[in-house]
């Protein structure tokens, strides 16, 4: 087959990450007979310098016509300056909202090999394996904001908005996704002080009644849902909740497995191409000093394969791969807990031999 891809290595780690993935993409065309038409462009603090937009439309437009984006990571302190006229983090949720990108799927699976290096008790942690479905493209990072003043204070506001087609799409998403999984679906709310969650509830309530029946659901509070996240997180199957709630609760999911460096994510529309990347951050700490774990990204790579190209063989492969270099006890700074460590290309090349080896 062959698929126009598009690369936004952005800032930080990115493009060390976003160069291991590409060379495992190509590697994944050369070996099962694809074509695959890789693009780079600018994103977040990089599309700053050079543009003085983070996502200028010179970037959007190719992503409109690909199958699939492949980003790594925006933001760092050179933009963080609170007073500047735009920031990194707005590219991203631009072209979140430009895509039409409602539904985020992040998974939360820890490794066999890596259980160690969860923060967590082995027996809390074995058998783990979560989706989390966020809704990406409304609630309050797009409502109404506003900085004003009242009675010679500064007063801030940002407006937390959610319509029932908004709601009832990205439960079908998570709904569809339970179906074929375990059966089990969760909707996290503040049901008991927020209006928008009591809309939020009632429609996914109807949604699941109306098409679902067959799912095992219940609901639960987000503060609630913060605690049985580290104290019982093999209770869940697929969890669906908003925007904030879903950021917030994906990063403290994300320890579950011991690094974020390990975590892929995706974000789906209705049609249109589908946008991939890890679910860490730039790390500026660590950038250009080749030792980032490009796992994360290579991971995503695959779910781009599966979900975007319908080349699900090959994206087994790459997992497969992942998997057996970290069975072998490979290790990147951030999972080997003190011990020997390898470099971003290292890890990245390893990758590549298993998986010549898995596709033989
Ligand atoms: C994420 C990130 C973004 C978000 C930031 C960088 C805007 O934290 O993808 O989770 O809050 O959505
Ligand atoms: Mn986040």
């Amino acid at each position: 087959m062959r698929a126009d891809i598009v690369l936004l290595p952005g800032d930080g780690i990115g493009p060390e990450i976003i160069a291991e993935a590409r060379k495992v993409l190509d590697e994944t065309a050369r070996l099962f007979g694809h074509e695959f038409a890789l693009e780079e462009g600018e994103i977040g603090g990089c599309a700053i310098d050079a543009y003085g937009d983070p996502l200028p439309e010179k970037t959007l437009e190719p992503c409109r016509k690909a199958q699939a984006i492949l980003l790594g990571a925006v933001g760092g302190p050179k933009w963080d300056d609170p007073n500047a006229k735009t920031r990194p983090e707005k590219g991203l949720l631009k072209i979140r909202k430009e895509l039409g990108l409602f539904a985020n799927l992040r998974p939360i699976k820890p490794y066999a090999a890596l259980i160690d290096a969860s923060p967590l008790k082995r027996h809390i942690i074995e058998g783990v394996d979560i989706l989390f479905v966020r809704e990406l493209t409304g609630g309050i990072y797009f409502g109404d904001s506003r900085l004003g003043e009242e009675n010679g204070e500064e007063v801030a506001t940002n407006e937390m908005t959610y319509r029932t087609s908004e709601i009832e799409r990205v439960v079908r998403v998570a709904a569809a996704a339970a179906q074929k999984r375990k059966g089990h679906l969760t909707s996290v709310d503040k049901a008991n002080v927020l209006e928008v969650s009591r809309l939020w509830r009632r429609t996914a309530q109807s949604v699941v009644e109306k098409d679902f029946s067959d799912l095992n659901y219940d609901v639960v509070l987000v503060d609630a849902m913060a605690m049985h996240l580290i104290s019982r997180p093999k209770d869940f199957d697929v969890v669906v909740t908003g925007n904030l709630f879903g950021d917030i609760l994906t990063d403290e999911g994300s320890m579950l497995p011991g690094s974020l460096g390990l975590l892929p994510s995706a974000s789906l529309g209705e049609g249109g191409p589908g946008l991939y990347e890890p679910i860490h951050g730039s790390a500026p700490d660590i950038a250009g000093k080749g030792i980032a774990n490009p796992l994360a990204t290579i991971l995503a790579a695959a779910m781009m394969l599966r979900h975007s190209l319908d080349l699900s063989k090959e994206a087994d492969a790459i997992e497969t791969a992942v998997e057996n270099v970290l069975n072998a006890g490979h290790r990147t700074g951030d999972i080997a807990g003190g011990g020997k460590s390898i470099g971003t290309v290292e890890m990245g090349e390893l990758v590549l031999a298993e998986l010549q080896k898995v596709a033989s």
